[in-house]
């Protein structure tokens, strides 16, 4: 196992898939360092993991700012004197038709998913290049490989990230690691952020039906993670089997 000792910056880590990674990986002798915008939720799931035995730091972070997100990669190498891993999985999904004009809801989907997740790649790099090894693991999504209406922004945002992680793989060399990891319908609190209230209705109860818990994706970031420097773990998706 090579988790232990590691230290892993995560965004988005208050909630669902995030919290569960953090979870997993302190369990397995990461430091973690947690970044989200609610302090209150982000502080109990660091409580949790340190009367676990885990080693934990947090940050309020919002991944819109870039500043944010230096301060808490910063605050990662203070913290554990080097950088591992960067965990850019926060993300919002306030999903519509288009002729919903919810524009500024688009917005939000290109400034956290995309903007945020390019961030917190520049946030890491130059670190990374410092230290000669790193790991950037971009939390996708199966909305960008099959796509469906009122999903459109929401895939594309994800979808700008699949490309931009492809590029990231082909410039790294061969000491940085890069892996996309792209969840299904995973039960989080991800319908909060849908201001269509029939829309939030279905998508929980779909959620509701179908999905699998986040620890199935947080299995899967810690097999990328865990495995030997000279393997690069490129592309992960991670759905219920009822998913069509
Ligand atoms: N659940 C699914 O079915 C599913 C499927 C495919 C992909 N995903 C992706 O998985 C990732 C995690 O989502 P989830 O399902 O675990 O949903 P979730 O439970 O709602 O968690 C989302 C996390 O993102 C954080 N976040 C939102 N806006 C942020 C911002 N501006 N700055 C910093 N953090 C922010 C939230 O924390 P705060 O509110 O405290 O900031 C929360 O911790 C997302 O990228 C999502 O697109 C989810």
């Amino acid at each position: 196992m090579s988790i232990d000792g590691k230290i892993v910056v995560i965004t988005g880590a208050s909630s669902g898939i995030g919290r569960a990674t953090a979870k997993l990986l302190a369990q397995q002798g990461a430091l973690v360092v947690l970044g989200a915008r609610r302090l209150e939720p982000l502080q109990q799931v660091a409580e949790a993991i340190s009367a676990s035995g885990g080693r934990v730091a947090f940050r309020q972070t919002d991944v819109r700012q870039r500043g944010d997100l230096e301060a808490l990669v910063s605050a990662a190498v203070e913290e554990g004197g080097q950088l591992d891993v960067i965990v850019n999985n926060a993300g919002v999904g306030p999903i519509s038709r288009f002729d919903d004009l919810k524009v500024e809801d688009w917005d939000l989907m290109i400034d956290v998913n995309f903007r945020g997740t390019l961030y917190g790649i520049a946030a890491a790099l130059p670190v990374f290049a410092r230290q000669g090894f790193g790991h950037v693991v971009n939390v996708i999504s199966t909305a960008g490989l099959k796509i469906v209406p009122t999903m459109g922004v929401y895939a594309a945002t994800k979808n700008a990230v699949r490309t931009a992680t492809e590029a990231l793989r082909q410039e790294a060399g061969p000491t940085l690691r890069v892996t996309e990891i792209s969840p299904g319908m995973t039960a989080t609190n991800f319908g909060d952020s849908i201001t269509d209230a029939a829309m939030k209705k279905k998508i929980e109860a779909d959620l509701g039906a179908t999905a699998i818990p986040a620890d199935a994706i947080a299995r899967g970031i810690v097999f990328a993670i865990d495995q030997p420097a000279e393997v690069d773990v490129g592309s992960i998706v991670i759905r219920p089997t009822a998913q069509g």
